[in-house]
C-alpha cells in the first residue's frame, strides 16, 4: 500500500513536469495541459486573487445564515481567498486567520474517511451518489425512494455516512473525524463551541432525518448519536488557509502538498470529486458546475473550496449566503480566478493547437 502511494504520488509528479514542458516529445506540438499551466505563474496567481478580491469586497448581496443562532452573529464582513498549488505553494490575499465553521464542507472529508475504511463501493449503495435537486436538509428527498438515491453531501446522507464512521464509542469516532479533518488542513482544528451549542440546541430537524434514515435502514446504530457527531464535525473551526490546504489535498491526488501525508488513496479521488461535481452546492451544483467545472463544496458558515485536479485547491469565506445557501462572494471570487487560471478541467484545446 504504501509503495502504491508512492508510486501515484512519483507518476503524478512526473506528469505535471511533462505538463509543465512547452512542447511534447514526440511531434513538437505544443502540450496542451502546458498551455493551460502556464497560466499558473506566482505573478498570475497573485493578480487574479487581488483582482477577484477588490472586485467582491464591497459586495453586498445575501445574508447570514440564522437557522443556526450563532452563524447570525458572525462578521458579515470576513472575505478571504487563499489558493494552493499542488506543489503545496500558498497564496492568499483578504481575511486568512477569521475561523467560521465548517458546516457542510465537512461533510466531505468524512465522505473521505469513510472511503477509506470501507472502500468506494458502500456510500453509493447506502445512500447513493445522486443529486437530488433539493434543499441540502430535505426530507421529501428521504420519502422519494426511502433514504437511497441521495448522496453523502446532503444532511441525510451526510449523518449516515457520520454513522459509518468505524470506533467503539463516541469519542473514539469524534477523535479520529476531527485529526482526520486536522490532517487535510496540516494543523490541529478545533470545535467553535458557540456554533456547536447553538446548532446543538436547534437541529431538530435533523435528528427527525437521521430518526428516518434509521428507519430505512441506512443507520444502524444510535441515530441521535450520529447527529450529534455530525452537529460537531460542523461546527469545527476554520480559516480560509485550512479549507485551501484541505481543497489542495484532494487537488493533489489525496497527498497533503503542504504536509506531504497521504490522506486519500489516489483511486478514490475521482469519486470523491464526482460527488463534489453534481452535488457540492446542492440545488445549484448544476449552474455552479456549467460555470466553472470545478467540483467544489459550501457550507453555511460561508466557506466554498473548489477543486482543479491535478493543479490547486482554492477556497474562499464570506459569510452572507445566496437562496441556496452558497456563499455569494467565495462563489463569484473562486469562478473568477479559476476561469482566469485555467482551472476547468473540462476546457482544453483541439489536439496540436
Ligand atoms: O446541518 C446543517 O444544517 C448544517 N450543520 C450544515 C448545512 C450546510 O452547511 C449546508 N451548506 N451549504
Amino acid at each position: 500500500m504504501q509503495y502504491s502511494r508512492k508510486f501515484f504520488s512519483l507518476l503524478f509528479a512526473g506528469m505535471l513536469a511533462m505538463a509543465s514542458a512547452s512542447c511534447s516529445a514526440e511531434s513538437g506540438a505544443p502540450a496542451a495541459a502546458g498551455m493551460v499551466d502556464s497560466k499558473l505563474t506566482e505573478k498570475n496567481i497573485n493578480a487574479e486573487l487581488k483582482k477577484a478580491y477588490d472586485k467582491y469586497k464591497g459586495l453586498k448581496e445575501g445574508a447570514n445564515a440564522d437557522y443556526i443562532p450563532a452563524l447570525d452573529k458572525v462578521d458579515s464582513n470576513i472575505f478571504g481567498i487563499v489558493l494552493v498549488t499542488v506543489d503545496g505553494k500558498v497564496y492568499s490575499v483578504g481575511d486568512i486567520t477569521s475561523e467560521v465553521s465548517i458546516q457542510s464542507i465537512s461533510k466531505v472529508f468524512t465522505m473521505a474517511l469513510v472511503t477509506e475504511e470501507k472502500g468506494t463501493a458502500l456510500l453509493p449503495e447506502n445512500v447513493g451518489v445522486d443529486a437530488t435537486g433539493q434543499v441540502f436538509n430535505s426530507i421529501h428527498a428521504i420519502e422519494q425512494y426511502q433514504g437511497h438515491e441521495m448522496n453523502p453531501l446532503v444532511n441525510a446522507g451526510a449523518i449516515t455516512t457520520t454513522s459509518l464512521v468505524e470506533g467503539k464509542s463516541y469519542n473514539e469516532i469524534w477523535n479520529k473525524i476531527l485529526n482526520y479533518y486536522g490532517e487535510f488542513a496540516g494543523r490541529e482544528l478545533t470545535v467553535l463551541e458557540d456554533i456547536y451549542k447553538s446548532e446543538a440546541a436547534t437541529n431538530q430537524r435533523n435528528q427527525a432525518i437521521a430518526h428516518l434514515m434509521y428507519a430505512y435502514g441506512h443507520i444502524e446504530g444510535d441515530p441521535l448519536q450520529a447527529t450529534d457527531i455530525y452537529t460537531r464535525q460542523c461546527s469545527v473551526g476554520v480559516n480560509a488557509k485550512d479549507l485551501a490546504v484541505m481543497a489542495s489535498t484532494l487537488a493533489n491526488a489525496g497527498t497533503n502538498p503542504v504536509t506531504g501525508k497521504d490522506l486519500v488513496k489516489p483511486a478514490d479521488i475521482p469519486e470523491i470529486l464526482a460527488v463534489m461535481a453534481t452535488a457540492g452546492l446542492y440545488d445549484d451544483a448544476g449552474k455552479w458546475l456549467y460555470k466553472t467545472g470545478l467540483p467544489a463544496k459550501s457550507g453555511v458558515g460561508g466557506g466554498i473550496i473548489a477543486i482543479s485536479p491535478g493543479k490547486f485547491g482554492i477556497a474562499a469565506i464570506s459569510p452572507p449566503l445566496d437562496a441556496a445557501g452558497n456563499s455569494v462572494r467565495a462563489q463569484k471570487a473562486i469562478a473568477d480566478i479559476s476561469a482566469a487560471l485555467g482551472g476547468n478541467p473540462y476546457e482544453v484545446q483541439p489536439y496540436g493547437k
